[in-house]
């Protein structure tokens, strides 16, 4: 029976009761933590995809993309304070539902944590490229700065950008926790002086028709734009390294949610007041499939001259408004700061490989740890690999669409294990307790179906393909192989090679 093949929680727990953190983290550095993971991609580039998906209608999709996300992470954070341990929502899931959901889990963040690092990695492009080309007044041709889908070949910058944080990973970087204070500073400066230009300009006209592609328009950009949300688990994953957590933990977690929602809210106002964010509509009145050949020609005719059409969304409509050196400006901070949501991300993907090679669901050759750097080198390096593939070739919106089947799924299946934990574990030890347990986590599984399926057909389709490849590579190899079938119990009592956070609050 596999479903019985769980991973003892106090096993699991060993791991982390010998290694006590320095618990040094305090609300204000949670909600930067929560901040830096956050901001990225999301707003800087897919607010043109949302427009696509739902004109002005994009502000309630940003609206409810952030609910589902605070209740999904006040979920998590149970789950993180209460199995501190590498590994995230696969970890959890190995405790309380065994070794299958488990590694679908796994496998699932995969989609989740790669595919999004490849979508940041395209997003950095499009505002390297165009602040290049504003700078300099040369045009890069399409054919080396776009994928196929998109119009161009290959894109060679985005290749570049995960081919270098890969080399950094290797080397065992982590951002300081001073490092990610200016970061921060710098989205924060970015959005914030964007939203102080644009709202003043705003036309009031601009806002109507407002859901020109109905309710259907509106959840399929929530769907999409659930990107911008995903990277609260750096709070959630620092569990261990902070003081008081009962307290401080919802503080870091609703408090980042918090201050990026609003933020979302007035740069999407600012987009949609001073240069419309009206969907191209096809032939039969119908808005053009974001990602698609059909758009990337549609944008061409008309010389990519709608916010719709950039792939620097928020630099481009700084230019529009009268503000080209400020959108220069905006350029250079994504510039700078998009790199460390892919240092982030790729982080993620090869701890998850990491303790699942390590618990035998993986070959155990792919977390062996570098001599010298002492980093997983192997799978980082196949890792990086694939996220360099992934950012070449696919548009943003597809990849982050792709991220986010993946970690909806994640997301719904922590929901469901807290749940399931207070009821067969009620007296174990939890440092934070998710507020309204039951209303809270039923609305977070609920958010996420309905997030999921909002997705295009394309990504739904995508998504079971892969899940269905798992389940064939589950039973080939990790259902003999794993430690758990052949009776090993390991704790790993240093887990040193598996640190929690890329940034690291003692730098
Ligand atoms: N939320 C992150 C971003 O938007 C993943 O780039």
């Amino acid at each position: 029976m596999i479903f019985g093949r769980v991973k003892s929680l106090d096993a699991i727990l060993a791991t982390a009761a010998k290694k006590s953190l320095h618990r040094s983290l305090g609300p204000v550095q949670l909600t930067m933590l929560g901040i830096g993971g956050i901001i990225g991609t999301g707003i800087f580039v897919l607010t043109a995809e949302a427009a696509q998906k739902a004109g002005p209608g994009m502000i309630l999709a940003f609206i409810i993309a952030g609910f589902v996300c605070a209740v999904a992470a006040l979920c998590y954070a149970e789950m993180a304070a209460m199995v501190p341990v590498s590994g995230s929502a696969y970890t959890y899931s190995y405790a309380v539902m065994g070794e299958l959901v488990a590694w679908m889990v796994g496998w699932a963040l995969v989609l989740e944590y790669a595919v999004a690092a490849g979508a940041v990695s395209v997003g950095w492009s499009g505002y390297v490229v165009g602040l290049f080309q504003a700078m300099t007044g040369i045009t890069i041709p399409k054919d080396f700065i776009l994928g196929p889908i998109d119009g161009g070949i290959v894109n060679v910058p985005a290749a570049i950008i995960a081919g270098l944080v890969t080399w950094l990973l290797v080397l065992g970087t982590k951002e300081s926790a001073t490092v990610n204070a200016v970061l921060v500073g710098i989205k924060i400066a970015a959005l914030a002086l964007f939203v102080v230009l644009a709202l003043p300009v705003m036309h009031l006209q601009n806002f109507h028709p407002f859901a020109p592609t109905g309710f259907g328009g509106i959840s399929a950009a929530a769907a999409s734009i659930f990107f911008a949300y995903v990277g609260f688990d750096a709070v959630s994953t620092a569990a261990e390294e902070t003081k008081n957590p009962q307290r401080n933990m919802p503080i870091g977690l609703i408090g980042s949610l918090g201050v990026c929602t609003v933020f979302y809210i007035l740069v999407a106002m600012g987009v949609i007041g001073g240069v419309g964010a009206q969907p191209m509509l096809d032939g039969s009145g119908h808005a053009i499939a974001t990602g698609s050949t059909e758009l990337a020609q549609s944008c061409s005719a008309i010389h990519d001259n709608a916010v719709v059409c950039s792939k620097e969304a928020l630099a481009w409509t700084l230019r529009q408004i009268g503000w080209p050196q400020i959108g220069n400006l905006l350029g250079l901070a994504a510039g700078l700061a998009l790199p460390s949501v892919i240092l982030m991300m790729m982080f993620g993907q090869t701890r998850i490989f990491f303790v699942m090679s390590r618990d035998g669901l993986l070959p155990t050759g792919l977390s062996k740890v570098h001599p010298k750097y002492r980093t997983p080198h192997v799978i980082t390096i196949i890792t990086g690999i694939f996220v360099a593939i992934f950012a070449a070739l696919f548009p943003v919106g597809a990849l982050a669409d792709i991220s986010n089947s993946g970690t909806l799924f994640a997301f719904m299946l922590v929901a469901i294990a807290v749940m399931v934990l207070r009821k067969t574990d009620p007296d174990r030890r939890r440092p934070f307790r998710t507020p309204a347990v039951v209303p809270v986590a039923s609305l977070a599984v609920l958010g996420c179906i309905y997030l999921f399926f909002s997705l295009s057909n394309y990504t739904i389709t995508l998504f079971f393909s892969w899940a269905a490849i798992g389940l064939v590579v589950y039973f080939l190899y990790g259902y003999r192989m794993s430690n758990v079938a052949r009776g090993i119990v390991e704790t790993h009592e240093l887990d040193e090679d598996a640190p929690h956070s890329p940034i690291d609050p003692l730098l």
